[in-house]
């Protein structure tokens, strides 16, 4: 339009035949037509100008927001830390104290606690426990096997600590353990009815001495209706107990103690995770050798 008005005012420059009123009226009409552009061209401006500063504003408030929320996650992640320190501290006082009269080193619950962790990370990768074992079933295994024989706090010394072989009437009060483990627990999870940590644990406790073919204690409950904590940790409490001296014995050595896993092998342990023991044996060998 301002092209075709700037043609006009010039043909009304060089045609010496149009009215003055004509040639005023054209002029005022580019003059309100550029005053116009002027003004838009000002505001355009203006308008992107503010535009800018704001795009400015919106970015670094976001990058501000973006480090709060990074400083945020960071503090709640410290604090989830160490509320599951804490928890660890607690757990293995806990533990220590109740296994303090027959071991007072506290190693079998820290390798107790780390070969159920491995074996179960082992089992992840396996495509049957794919979908069953997640981050959280490995960490809670980790929390909560070294609670497996917490019951054996309630065990008279003099069963508990005796050198020789129990009889009967001895081991049918060691069994008990088990029972005592459990209701101790099963108290507490009442109190927090929503820990998987304490649910792993009761599971834990309750099938640890449970054997795949039905003959273990307390309830001779077989095969997968043994819970899959309750069988990781029969495998390592055996593996770690074979490995260790005691009054009564040696300690076997770990060609040996595969051996008898091996033999135990869909009578006493769930054969598929024997497999897998005993595919990655070196390396639980070396971190059972690690951990002392
Ligand atoms: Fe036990």
């Amino acid at each position: 339009m301002n092209s075709d008005l700037n043609d006009v005012f010039e043909w009304g420059q060089m045609n010496e035949d149009i009215s003055s009123n004509e040639y005023l009226k054209l002029q005022l009409d580019k003059f309100a037509i550029s005053t116009d552009m002027q003004i838009q061209n000002k505001l355009t401006s203006d308008l992107m100008l503010r535009y800018a500063e704001m795009s400015n504003m919106l970015e670094k408030n976001n990058k501000l927001l973006t480090k709060y929320n990074e400083q945020l996650e960071d503090m709640v992640d410290e604090k989830v830390k160490d509320i599951s320190d804490l928890q660890m501290a607690t757990i293995y006082s806990l533990v220590k104290l109740s296994e303090s009269r027959d071991d007072d080193t506290g190693a079998h619950i820290i390798r107790t606690s780390t070969l159920c962790k491995v074996l179960a990370e082992l089992l992840k990768g396996k495509q049957m426990y794919k979908q069953i074992i997640d981050d959280d079933f490995v960490e809670n295994i980790f929390k909560a096997s070294p609670l497996h024989d917490i019951g054996k706090v309630g065990i008279p010394d003099r069963i508990l600590l005796k050198p020789g072989k129990l009889t009967y009437d001895e081991f049918e009060i060691m069994k008990t353990h088990v029972t005592i483990g459990y209701n101790t627990l099963k108290e507490v999870r009442d109190k927090f009815p929503n820990s998987l940590f304490l649910e792993m644990g009761m599971d834990i406790v309750k099938y640890h001495h449970e054997k795949w073919d039905g003959s273990g204690y307390p309830n001779g409950v077989s095969g997968r209706d043994i819970s899959l904590p309750g069988r990781i940790i029969a495998i390592i409490d055996v593996y770690d107990a074979l490995r260790s001296k005691r009054v009564y014995k040696e300690a076997y050595t770990h060609e040996e103690s595969c051996s008898i896993l091996k033999k135990g092998s869909g009578k006493h342990f769930d054969p598929f995770i024997v497999d897998v023991f005993l595919e990655y044996n070196e390396t639980i060998k070396d971190i059972h050798y690690k951990l002392g």
